[in-house]
C-alpha cells in the first residue's frame, strides 16, 4: 500500500517558477512513490478574495492547466477542487470547537499574512480560521504526509493538535496525524530581487508566459546595482540572475565559472541575462507547448473525475467522524 499524500495551492493566480522549483517538481517525483492528492484550494483562496470570486474561479482552471503542463499525471495523481467537497466544510465546523482563538492567534503564518494584508483592525473570521479548514483538508483524505514549504509547518502542527484532541475526546482512532515533507529548495526571490516571487508583487515569471514575456522579464531582472561597467567586479549575492541560474541552469559547474568571472569583473549583465534567458526558454517551451494542446473540456473532465474520487473518500472519513461524535440518528443511509 502506497502512503497517501496531500498537497494544495490557492488558485489566486497562475503558477510561476517559484512554484515549479518549490513544489511542482517534487510532486512530479512523488506521484510515482505515493498516492498523491492535489487540492485546488478555492475555498481557502476565497478567505482573502471573497469580494472577487471570479478571480478565484477562473484560476481554478489555470492552475489545473499548469499542473497538467508540467507533468502532474491525472492517472497517478488525483486533482480535486476543494469547494466541491462539502464534507470539508462540515468537518471544519466540528474542528472549530477544538481550537481556541488564542491558539489561532499564535499561528505565525497567519500572523504575517494579517500584517501583509493590513487586516490588523478587522480580521475576517473565515480568514483567521483557515488553518482549521486546512486541518480538515488534510485529515478528510487521511493523508499521512504533506509536502509543503516551511511557512506551512504551523498548519501541520495545528492539524496534529486537532487530531490528537479529537481522538482523545471522542475516544477514537479515526483521524490520522501527518508529517510535513519539506522542500529542500529555498524560496525563489522575485525578478526584482525582493524576498519572494509572487503574482501580487508582479515580480514572477509564470509557467505560461510567452517567449517575449520571459525575455522581457529576464532583461528587467535585478542584478548588482554597483556593477556599472562590464570591467567592474560584481556581486553574485542577492543578484537575481545568479539566484535563478543556481536554481535552473542544468550545469552547476558552468554557473560556478560564471560567478567567478562576474566577481572578477569583465562579465556583463547582458551576457548573463542572455544565458539565463536561454535556460528559461529551454525549460518553459515544452511546458507552454503542452499547455497549448490541452483543451478546456479535457481539463474539466480531469477535475470532475478527480473530485468525484476524492469526494467518495471524504464521505467515508466523515461517516467515521460522525459516528465517533455520536451524530447518527437514523439507520438509513
Ligand atoms: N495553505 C496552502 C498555501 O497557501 C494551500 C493549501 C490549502 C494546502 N489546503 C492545503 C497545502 C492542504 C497543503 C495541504 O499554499
Amino acid at each position: 500500500m502506497k502512503k497517501r499524500i496531500l498537497t494544495g495551492d490557492r488558485p489566486s493566480g497562475r503558477l510561476h517558477l517559484g512554484h515549479y522549483i518549490g513544489s511542482l517538481q517534487n510532486r512530479i517525483k512523488l506521484q510515482d512513490v505515493y498516492e498523491q492528492y492535489v487540492m485546488i484550494a478555492d475555498v481557502q483562496a476565497l478567505t482573502d478574495n471573497f469580494e472577487n470570486p471570479k478571480k478565484i474561479t477562473t484560476n481554478v482552471f489555470e492552475v489545473a492547466m499548469d499542473y497538467l503542463s508540467v507533468g502532474i499525471d491525472p492517472s497517478q495523481s488525483t486533482i480535486l477542487i476543494q469547494s466541491q467537497i462539502p464534507e470539508i466544510g462540515e468537518l471544519t465546523v466540528y474542528y472549530l470547537n477544538l481550537v481556541t482563538l488564542g491558539r489561532l492567534e499564535r499561528n505565525p503564518t497567519v500572523k504575517a499574512e494579517i500584517q501583509q494584508k493590513d487586516y490588523t483592525d478587522s480580521i475576517p473570521a473565515g480568514f483567521f480560521c483557515y488553518p482549521v479548514s486546512q486541518a480538515a483538508d488534510i485529515t478528510i483524505f487521511q493523508a499521512e504526509v504533506v509536502p509543503v514549504g516551511d511557512d506551512q509547518v504551523p498548519m501541520i502542527e495545528q492539524t496534529n493538535e486537532i487530531v490528537r484532541r479529537f481522538n482523545r475526546i471522542y475516544n477514537t482512532q479515526c483521524l490520522k496525524e501527518c508529517k510535513p515533507f519539506l522542500s529542500k529548495t529555498p524560496r525563489l526571490i522575485g525578478i526584482d530581487g525582493k524576498f519572494k516571487a509572487s503574482k501580487s508583487l508582479g515580480n514572477a515569471i509564470f509557467l505560461s508566459d510567452s517567449k517575449e514575456e520571459i525575455k522581457a522579464k529576464v532583461f528587467q531582472m535585478y542584478t548588482d546595482p554597483h556593477h556599472i561597467k562590464i570591467s567592474d567586479p560584481g556581486s553574485t549575492e542577492g543578484n537575481a540572475v545568479f539566484i535563478y541560474l543556481d536554481a535552473f541552469h542544468p550545469d552547476k559547474q558552468e554557473v560556478e565559472n560564471l560567478k567567478e568571472h562576474y566577481k572578477r569583473g569583465g562579465l556583463g549583465d547582458t551576457t548573463i541575462k542572455s544565458i539565463l534567458n536561454q535556460v528559461l526558454q529551454d525549460l518553459l517551451e515544452p511546458i507552454r507547448e503542452k499547455r497549448e494542446k490541452i483543451n478546456f473540456a479535457e481539463v474539466q473532465e480531469i477535475l470532475y473525475q478527480g473530485t468525484e474520487k476524492a469526494h467518495q473518500l471524504a464521505k467515508t472519513t466523515m461517516e467515521m467522524v460522525r459516528e465517533a461524535i455520536g451524530i447518527k440518528y437514523f439507520n438509513k443511509k
